[in-house]
C-alpha cells in the first residue's frame, strides 16, 4: 500500500495519516474524520476512508 497516496483531496489527508490517526488509537470512521478530517467536506471520498479505517483497524489489532 501507497501510504502517500491521498484519500481525502479536501482535506489533503493520505493512507499514511489515517493509518496514524488508528495507531494513535482511532478505532472508527467518525474518529478518523474527528482526527484528521477526511470525509468532512465533500464526502466523496468517504467509502475510501472507511475502507482504510477497517483495514488498519484490522491490522493493527492482529499486533
Ligand atoms: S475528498 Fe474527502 S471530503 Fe472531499
Amino acid at each position: 500500500m501507497d501510504l502517500g497516496k491521498t484519500v481525502c483531496y479536501c482535506m489533503s489527508v493520505t493512507s499514511g495519516m489515517i493509518k496514524d490517526a488508528v495507531d494513535s488509537g482511532a478505532n472508527t470512521l467518525e474518529e478518523v474524520q474527528a482526527a484528521t478530517g477526511a470525509g468532512t467536506v465533500c464526502g466523496s471520498c468517504l467509502e475510501d476512508v472507511k475502507r482504510l479505517v477497517e483495514y488498519f483497524v484490522s491490522e493493527r489489532d492482529k499486533q
